[in-house]
């Protein structure tokens, strides 16, 4: 199966997308993982996009679209995978399809995760990642015995550059300029599928694999 996972900064993409991964052998592909890599490897591709990454603003397409098709031509990728913050525009979008005809496949679904946008901010300010075992959890939402599995395995608890209020707000507009139109595009393909994304993660979780016919 392909999957786009679309929503806000904070709407809960690389969450789910991570669990997908882990409990069904789904492939998460996150654009922002491999820039955060490039970024901190110091490549040159980091290098060109970390400026746009601190002020919340996109990387260039033409960046991006490489390092996707790369990462989809890798023969984990064969099988099928959820595209985690890509595309996150028209062009995106179209380039997208590009490559994936040159292959001959296709997107099956485009899921939308909807969430209240007043949660987001608490969300992203509250992120932590654990060094240890890259588990992404959230000092105000997640259970404790979480936050101490990270300590015990010898992790810290990171909090992202950009996960900061001036730059987040940042993104929030940049989502609903460029990001949000993408809602329509897949909704006019018949590819949209829209979960309630402002609960529990378990019934996020839920919710997404009925969406997919994960059960
Ligand atoms: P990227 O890494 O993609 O960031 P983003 O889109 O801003 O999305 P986030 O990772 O912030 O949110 P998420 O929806 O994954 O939420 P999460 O699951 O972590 O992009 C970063 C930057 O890279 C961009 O600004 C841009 O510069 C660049 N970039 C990336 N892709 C690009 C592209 N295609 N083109 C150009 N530039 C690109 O959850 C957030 C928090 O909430 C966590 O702490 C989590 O524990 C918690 N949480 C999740 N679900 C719940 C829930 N149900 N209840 C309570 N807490 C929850």
């Amino acid at each position: 199966m392909r999957v786009v996972m679309l929503g806000a900064p904070g709407s809960g993409k690389g969450t789910q997308a991570q669990r997908l991964q882990r409990e069904h052998g789904m492939l998460q592909i996150s654009t922002g993982d491999l820039l955060r890599r490039a970024v901190a490897d110091r490549t040159p591709l980091g290098m060109k996009a970390k400026a746009a990454m601190d002020a919340g603003e996109l990387v260039s397409d033409d960046i991006v679209l490489g390092m996707i098709e790369e990462r989809i031509g890798q023969p984990d990728a064969a099988a099928g995978f959820i595209l985690d913050g890509y595309p996150r525009n028209r062009t995106q979008a179209a380039d997208l399809e590009k490559v994936l005809e040159k292959r001959g496949i296709a997107i099956d679904a485009a899921v939308l995760m909807d969430v209240d946008f007043d949660v987001l901010m608490k969300r992203l300010t509250g992120r932590r990642t654990c060094s240890a075992t890259g588990a992404v959890l959230n000092i105000y939402f997640s259970p404790p015995e979480d936050l101490e599995a990270c300590r015990k395995a010898g992790g810290e608890l990171v909090q992202r550059a950009d996960d900061n209020e001036e730059t987040i707000s940042n993104r929030l507009k940049v989502y609903q300029r460029d990001t949000a139109p993408l809602i329509e595009y897949y909704r006019d393909k018949g590819l949209l599928k829209t979960i309630a994304a402002t609960g529990d993660v378990d019934d996020v979780y839920a919710s997404l694999k009925r969406a997919l016919g994960l059960g």
